[in-house]
């Protein structure tokens, strides 16, 4: 295996692979990005605006995850994945050989990339980027407490949750074998788990979460939600109260996914889709060569939790 060591942990890679290694952010529009701001600073993120765009950080991480611009309404503008530099001509080569037009980058886009539609029509990049995926799984925390001491917090002296990273993002396809095909084969992520043709999940070969990306069939794309990574179930209970607490209660959870095995509650967004808490999801190490499976979609979706919301799946983006 090659490594190369960076100051705070080794960063994986797999030989003779090319793939991308991280989702590398996001961007979409609102037709409203104050409400954004009102919405994703209760949820734990930090929002730098920043040329006409509100930058998505998580506190004490210098990447930004993602932006939001103001546009006519709710819409996913693009995808940007991560690379090594030297893989990048060979991306570049990669597209010529399939024939895959590229593009120029969407208006206010900053890139030194690669960029092309895919199959639903969204702009996907591939940039030369620090990896933003992590190489050892995420640390998961249940504390308890000694006999004879109190282990809860008071109400007025709890912590305000703040999401350590970007864990996934979810978006809706037209066609989730031709999702999973052209991810697979331009971008070199590798199938995780599936649910026939309903649902699909996919992580980096360089060593990722169970996924970085994951789809579910709609009528056209669009963003379905945002998941972000906390340490513990206590976490995700406290920024499911946080939210509650300015209104923002309506949503999913607390339950625990099957294929990922994450801990997670739902936020319903003022869009219609979501931002996830998650914890302790499966991690894909980069010399593991996961065994992807085909599950019956009883047997895929989540092992407890209350029952999802009706609309959960809707692609309101979509219309
Ligand atoms: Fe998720």
């Amino acid at each position: 295996m090659t490594q190369i060591r960076s100051l705070a942990h080794p960063i994986a890679r797999r030989p003779g692979e090319l793939g991308v290694h991280s989702l590398d952010h996001f961007n979409f529009s609102v037709p409203d990005v104050e409400q954004a701001r009102m919405f994703y600073s209760t949820f734990g993120l930090e929002l730098k605006p920043e040329a006409g765009r509100l930058n998505l950080h998580t506190q004490g991480h210098p990447h930004r995850w993602g932006s939001v611009v103001e546009g006519p309404g709710k819409k996913l503008q693009f995808i940007s994945f991560g690379a090594f530099e030297d893989d990048l001509p060979r991306f570049r080569q990669r597209l010529e050989a399939m024939r895959i037009a590229r593009i120029d980058p969407p208006p206010g886009a900053q890139s030194n990339g690669l960029w092309f539609h895919d199959p639903d029509g969204t702009p996907i990049e591939i940039r030369v980027a620090e990896k933003s995926s992590l190489n050892e799984k995420s640390t998961f925390e249940a504390i308890s407490c000694p006999p004879g001491v109190a282990g809860a917090p008071g109400c007025s002296t709890k912590p305000f949750v703040r999401p350590r990273r970007l864990a996934h993002i979810l978006v809706f396809t037209r066609d989730i074998p031709k999702a999973v095909g052209f991810y697979g084969d331009v971008l070199g992520l590798r199938l995780s788990d599936r649910s026939g043709d309903m649902l699909a999940f996919m992580h980096a070969v360089h060593g990722s979460d169970h996924h970085v990306i994951a789809f579910v069939k709609a009528p056209g794309p669009g963003l379905h939600h945002l998941s972000w990574d906390v340490p513990s179930i206590n976490d995700i209970g406290l920024g499911a109260k946080q939210m509650a607490d300015k209104g923002f209660a309506a949503g999913w959870g607390l339950g625990r996914h099957v294929l990922g095995s994450n801990y997670f509650h739902y936020l319903r967004d003022p869009w219609g889709s979501y931002c996830e808490y998650s914890s302790d999801v499966d991690f894909i190490p980069v010399d593991c060569d996961w065994t992807s499976g085909d599950h019956p979609p009883e047997d895929s979706f989540y092992v407890w939790g209350p029952t999802p919301p009706a609309d959960f799946a809707f692609n309101h983006e979509a219309g």
